[in-house]
Formats: structure tokens, sequence, C-alpha cells
């Protein structure tokens, strides 16, 4: 019997799905969000039992229906420690929350080229080395392919084997026969199920084969990564639904030029979320940067004008950088201003302070104010590092390279205490800096410290008369 051709309207950004086009999405109230797909009639959730399998099948319901299911005690739960594996990259393990839960579904997302794929193979051959069963299915590359880049990486010995394909009906069968403990899937937009009608990497293959993966993942406690391209807003491609669904999403991010990759924790149901790894792209694949604070700050240049260390939290890692800003005069009645690196409005805002606050007229000045490294940080701590570098840059007068400043700035132009001050100074100690320039409330509430020198300021005018 021919299927009946039917289709549905699937909001791009969340996976609402409608029977007709809307020009607003009721769910996510996104504009002109909508696509039309070919839908096949799906077989309702309940059966497949996804529930079943959550927790280690405690309490469950099993395929013998509704009277079996027995909800646990807290009790009742076993933690086991060996439900993590390591990946053999600390910075790896540590945004995961400590290593690769089983049963878990890891989204690995990050624009084309930026070395997804070869993180994910040097994964594997750790995993496969430490004991690991790992099955890797590229719907991307050739087996050629796979080998030529894992000749790059180094040798590859253990338990790892190789699929190409992009049935994800073929997959499961596949992961069914293998019993691994690992499955990267490269990637999430090149699979297809034969149920769902419409074309690979849309909304609703992409929906329906995350569903799937989800189910193998749970039900039979494989660890799956799968791997997401992003679109040019900087969201994994496909419904957002795709984020909500895994149990953790790492961005893999930076600048494709710079040789530093970023891995970032956005949600992580087994750990913090704010968390980074830092990657070195080598020509022997990557190597991890355990050190990131020494390799932001190399080939910084000393003596020059606006240019800062300031210290960032990255989740419970104190990172140091530049902050640069340059003032020149404006040409025309508008002055320019941009922010790279960090949040655009949050410098606008400083500069208006320093107008109100301090009365430089800086409405008559260009500014363009960068985070050295092409690295992304938002914290507020990096505020009173930013107004610094502006006044240094437009005095002309270079800050010591031995100092260190950071600190939040209120709009009355007052410094605020940010968390983990001890933290960051240690930080800077660690690499040599002499002085650091704080929060008078942060430092008041600080141990001594030996061998740096540190200033309290209460108000942005205090830290500009330091320069
Ligand atoms: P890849 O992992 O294919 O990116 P993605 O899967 O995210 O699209 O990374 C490809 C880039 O990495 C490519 O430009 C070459 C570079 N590369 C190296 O510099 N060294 C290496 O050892 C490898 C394997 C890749
Ligand atoms: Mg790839």
């Amino acid at each position: 019997m021919a299927k009946a051709k039917a289709t549905s309207f699937f909001c791009k950004e969340c996976g609402y799905e409608s029977p007709k086009w809307l020009g607003q999405c009721p769910g996510c109230r996104q504009w002109n969000t909508f696509v039309e797909e070919l839908t096949a009639k799906k077989e309702p959730a309940a059966k497949r039992g996804l529930g079943a399998s959550y927790g280690n099948g405690q309490g469950g319901a099993g395929e013998g229906g509704l009277s079996k299911i027995k909800p646990s005690y807290l009790s009742e739960i076993s933690l086991d420690e060996q439900d993590r594996m390591q990946t053999g990259y600390e910075e790896l393990d540590r945004v995961l929350g400590g290593g690769v839960v089983r049963g878990s579904l890891v989204l690995v997302g990050g624009d084309p080229g930026i070395g997804k794929s070869t993180l994910l193979l040097q994964v594997c051959r750790n995993l496969a080395a430490s004991g690991q069963k790992v099955l890797y299915i590229s719907g991307e590359e050739s087996l050629k392919q796979i080998k030529l880049r894992a000749n790059r990486i180094g040798t590859v010995t253990g338990e790892l084997k190789f699929l190409c394909e992009t049935n994800l009906d073929t997959i499961e069968g596949a992961i069914s026969g293998e019993k691994p403990d690992v499955v990267i899937i490269d990637s999430i937009q090149t699979m297809f199920r034969e149920e769902v009608t419409s074309a690979p990497g849309s909304v609703g293959q992409v929906r329906e084969s995350t569903n799937l993966l989800l189910q193998i993942a749970k039900g039979v406690g494989i660890a799956i990564f799968i791997v997401g391209h992003v679109t040019k807003e900087g969201v994994v491609a496909g419904p957002r639904v795709l984020e909500h669904m895994v149990d953790t999403v790492l961005y893999f991010e930076g600048d494709r030029s710079a040789s530093y990759r970023i891995i970032r924790g956005v949600k992580n149901r087994f750990g913090s979320t704010n968390e980074i790894g830092v990657f070195e792209m080598r020509e022997s694949g990557l190597e991890e940067v355990k050190n990131p604070s020494e390799y932001m700050l190399s080939g910084r240049p000393e003596d020059a004008s606006g240019a800062v260390v300031a210290c960032s939290l990255e989740g419970t890692r104190p990172v140091l950088l530049e902050v640069q800003a340059l003032i020149t005069p404006t040409l025309f009645g508008m002055p320019r201003r941009t922010a790279a690196g960090t949040d655009y409005n949050r410098v606008n805002v400083l500069m208006a302070v320093l107008e109100k606050r301090c009365h430089y007229e800086l409405s008559r000045y260009d500014a363009y104010v960068n985070i050295a490294g092409g690295l992304r940080m938002n914290e507020p701590a990096l505020d009173l590092a930013i107004v610094m570098a502006v006044i240094s840059s437009l005095k002309d007068k270079p800050v010591n390279p031995r100092t260190i400043i950071f600190g939040e700035v209120g709009l009355a132009g007052e410094v605020r205490a940010v968390p983990m001050a001890e933290q960051r100074v240690n930080e800077a100690k660690k690499l040599g800096f002499e002085t650091c320039i704080l929060p008078k409330t942060s430092l008041d509430k600080m141990r001594k410290m030996e061998g740096i020198r540190m200033v309290g300021v209460e108000n942005i005018r205090e830290a500009i008369s330091l320069l």
C-alpha cells in the first residue's frame, strides 16, 4: 500500500510542529521560521518504552506494560563510579564533568573545519587504548579519508572500528551487533531514517534521528557523541529541540586562523556548564593546553599603551588574558565603537560611565576594544580592565606589564567585588605578576598574600589615578 504523502510545518528554531504554515511560531515567538516537510506516520513514542531505560533501567516500565512500573527510593539507586570513562584528555574530561557518562548523549557543535572530527577521533583512540569498544560512524567521509586523518594523529590500537553509513536504521543494527561502549555519529545532519521522508539535515530528520539515538543511548547504556554543524548564527543547525534532547552540549570554537581551539560546555546534565578546555591544533592533531593563561599571554607587547592583563573566570578556572583598547580621534560626527571578543553593549556602557563620572570627552574619540587571541569573554570582572585599557590608550600611557587588573564596574563608577578573587590573584602570582589592582571589597575579604602587591580600589577614579 502506498503511503499517503503527509506534510507538516516545523519551526526551524524550536521544532514546533503545525499542520499549516504560520507567520509567527507559537512556541518560541520567532517570525518566519516555518518550513514545510514531508512526514510519515510515526509509531507512538510510548511503544518504544523510552522512559523504561532511563537511570540504568531501575524502576522503569519494561515491555510488560504499566503494571510493572515501580518508582525507586534515592537510596536504591546506585552511583557507579565506573559509569564515567576517561577520555585521556583532562581538558575535555573537566568540561564533561569528570569523564564520559555511560548512556549519555553528547552533542559536539562547531564550525566546519574547526576540528570536531579530529578531536573525536583522538578521543576514540584514547578510549580504545584504555580498553573501551568504540564505533566511529561517519556520514561525511570515506574510510580512506578517515585512515588518512588517523595516520596524522598517530597509532591506533584496541577495539576501534569504523563505519561509513548514513541510514540510521542500518546503524541501529550495527550497534546492536557490535555492542560498543562508545559511538560517534559524524554528523547528525547527514543521517536519515527511512520512515521520515524528508531530506537528511531537515528539521524532521534531525529530530527523529536524535530521538532514535537517544533511545539507543539510554536503552543499552552506550555513550553517543553526535557531531552537529553550526549555522552562521552560531547555533547547531536543525531545531533547537536537538539541544534539549541531549544530555550535554559542547561547542568547539576558535579562530580558524589561530591554532588554539576551545571546547566549551553550554549544557551539561552531569556537571557544571561554565568549564572550558583549551586545545592547540598541530600538524599531528590536537594537543591539550594545560596552562591557557601562559598561552594566551604569549607574544604580548610590553610597554604598549592600551594593553591590560585581566583575569576572567571560566568555570572553576581563572584564565589570564589581555584586553586591548585603541582610542583615536573621530573623523566624523559619530564616533565608531567596536568590541571584539567581548560584549559590545558593555563596552558602550563603560565608556558612558567614564564620560559621566570622570568627565573624559570620549564622544570625540573612536574606540576599538579587543580581547587578544580571539577568545570570547563576557565576565563583568573584565570591566575594570576595559576601563583602564581605554584610559591608558587615551592618555597614551602604558600600564605596567607586570600588573593585573580585575573588577566589576557599576554605573556610578564604583568598583564592585567579583567572585573567587583569591584564585585569580593566585593565577597571576603563578605567572610572575607583581601587582594586582582589584576591588577593595574583594581585598578586604581575602587572606594576606605574599609575593604580590595588592591595591584595592573603590571606584574608577581611584584606579585611574594609579596609572
Ligand atoms: P576536521 O576535524 O576535519 O574538522 P570538522 O570535523 O570540525 O569539520 O578538521 C580539519 C582541519 O584540521 C583541517 O583544516 C586540517 C586541520 N588538521 C590539522 O591541522 N592537523 C591535523 O593533524 C589534522 C588531522 C587536521
Ligand atoms: Mg568533520
